[in-house]
């Protein structure tokens, strides 16, 4: 199948591939960047582990054809941390004990960077309905969502 010319910016670094119609931005990033901190589950829309940000906004990179996203920004897990310094997400996510298997964690702590860049001092129930769609099969949920709250105390307060 004929290639397409893709430019678009990952991480804050630009970017110009060559890809294939049928790719998906999931498989751009871990098969052809090896930028596995993006996983990949379900494949199917269902789970939220695949998540990324496309101009800060949560979306699922295994539904995202990569032809789709000329021009756009992404942002994965591995673009977080800022001068070897974890983002305060990360770090909640750890003190708290919010990632066991760290499977669904990229994609949680995306989707919640999306929740605090929009509203920063989200209540418990506005945390949980912004991570409905991100699927978790070993936390409980209530550590995370400590977590996330703890971040956003943590980021008001002017903490990294
Ligand atoms: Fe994309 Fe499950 S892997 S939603
Ligand atoms: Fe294992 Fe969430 S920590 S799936």
């Amino acid at each position: 199948m004929k290639k397409e010319v893709v430019n678009l910016t990952i991480n804050d670094t630009p970017y110009e591939l060559l890809v294939e119609p049928q790719v998906t931005l999931n498989e751009l990033l871990r098969e052809q960047l090896d930028l596995t901190g993006t996983k990949i589950s379900c494949a199917a829309g269902e789970c939220g582990a695949c998540t990324v940000l496309i101009d800060g906004k949560p979306m699922l990179s295994c539904c995202t054809l990569a032809a789709t996203v000329k021009g756009k920004n992404i942002t994965t897990i591995e673009g977080l941390a800022k001068n070897g310094e974890l983002h305060p997400l990360q770090k909640a996510f750890v003190e708290h004990g919010a990632i066991q298997c760290g499977f669904c964690s990229p994609g949680m702590i995306l989707t919640a960077k999306a929740l605090l860049d929009e509203n920063p001092n989200p209540t418990r129930e506005e945390v949980k309905s912004y991570l409905a769609g991100n699927l978790c099969r070993c936390t409980g949920y209530v550590k995370i969502i400590d977590a996330v709250l703890a971040a956003a105390s943590q980021m008001n307060k002017g903490g990294k």
